[in-house]
């Protein structure tokens, strides 16, 4: 089983900040550094290391280089990724010393990802195959028809939020992998309540699984009546950027390998807890053997 991501390039430009900057204030940061990252790239870098068959498709510019080396280092396949006119996409990060972050996307060549470049990924691909998207390329909408129409396990990480995305035919997905927030925004329902939000999508998407995100509270996996949950592991946070890509990634590979459901909620925990108490974004994805080794010395 494959894995096709048509996902998000960006160069993170980060900044380590006291706290986050104000309106109406000006800050000096406490430290710079650029890391590769999208949401695209870092869950293509988790799966790639979690051992999973991955394909990356996406668009990046001429100063995009470092980001293919990155991809091509994990062990993702990057010969679908397009050299775009347009620069690179890169996101501004603040990271607080708790390790929380707030995060600014510029598009740049990710929003150059058109209905041929579409097409032409997924020529490879057949029934049988995973395709994974976010919500930080253009011509989202036509990915997700399309890939159900080929017959594809359609995967989506619905985040950014945003009405364009809403306005998608998310009744196509076959995998929701959210957070509470994200499911909030899908749902209506108060992020405060993860039962009433999973219950909310389980209404609005009768045939979708879900993987749901609580922060704090660990994880969650329905479909039909099958559920799982793991609580997180507690470690010193110092970058939660990618956490949630981590997550995802090892997920998904996971499912290639055809793990249980709850090896899958625990590996993937386990992986993205390794992923926050490191800084960067695809920097800070552990590899399969760093996860196991955490779990033998955590449980
Ligand atoms: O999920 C984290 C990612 O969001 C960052 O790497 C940044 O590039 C944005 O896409």
């Amino acid at each position: 089983m494959k894995v096709l991501n048509i996902g998000s390039l960006n160069i993170d430009k980060v900044y380590k900040v006291e706290h986050f900057v104000q309106a109406k204030e000006t800050i000096k940061s406490l430290g710079y550094e650029e890391n590769s990252g999208g949401k695209g790239l870092n869950q293509s870098v988790a799966l790639a290391k979690a051992g999973a068959e991955v394909y990356h498709a996406g668009s990046v510019g001429k100063d995009g280089d470092m980001l293919l080396d990155v991809l091509k280092s994990a062990g993702a396949d990057t010969s679908l990724i397009k050299r775009s006119e347009a620069p690179t996409g890169h996101a501004i990060i603040q990271v607080e010393e708790n390790g929380q972050n707030c995060i600014i996307i510029c598009g740049g060549a990710n929003d150059d990802v058109t209905r041929e470049d579409i097409d032409k990924a997924l020529s490879g691909f057949e029934k049988g195959d995973i395709l994974l998207l976010q919500n930080e390329i253009s011509n989202l909408d036509y990915a997700i028809e399309k890939g159900h129409e080929k017959g594809l396990t359609v995967m989506l990480n619905p985040s950014p939020i945003s009405d364009a995305l809403k306005a998608c035919r998310l009744d196509l997905v076959d995998y929701f992998i959210l957070n509470e927030v994200e499911g909030e925004a899908l749902t209506g329902v108060s992020a405060e309540d993860p039962e009433g939000v999973l219950g909310g999508l389980k209404k609005t998407f009768p045939n979708a699984g879900f993987v749901l995100t609580l922060g704090e509270n660990g994880a969650v996996f329905a479909k039909g009546d099958e559920k799982a949950a793991h609580g997180i592991y507690k470690v010193k946070a110092v970058d939660t950027t990618a956490a949630g890509d981590t997550f995802c990634g090892f997920f998904i590979a996971g499912m290639t390998k055809g793990w249980d459901k709850d090896k899958l909620i625990k590996y993937a925990s386990a992986a993205s807890g390794i992923a926050v108490s490191r800084p960067g974004a695809a920097p800070s994805v552990p590899t399969l053997a760093e996860v196991e080794a955490f779990i033998a010395d955590r449980g």
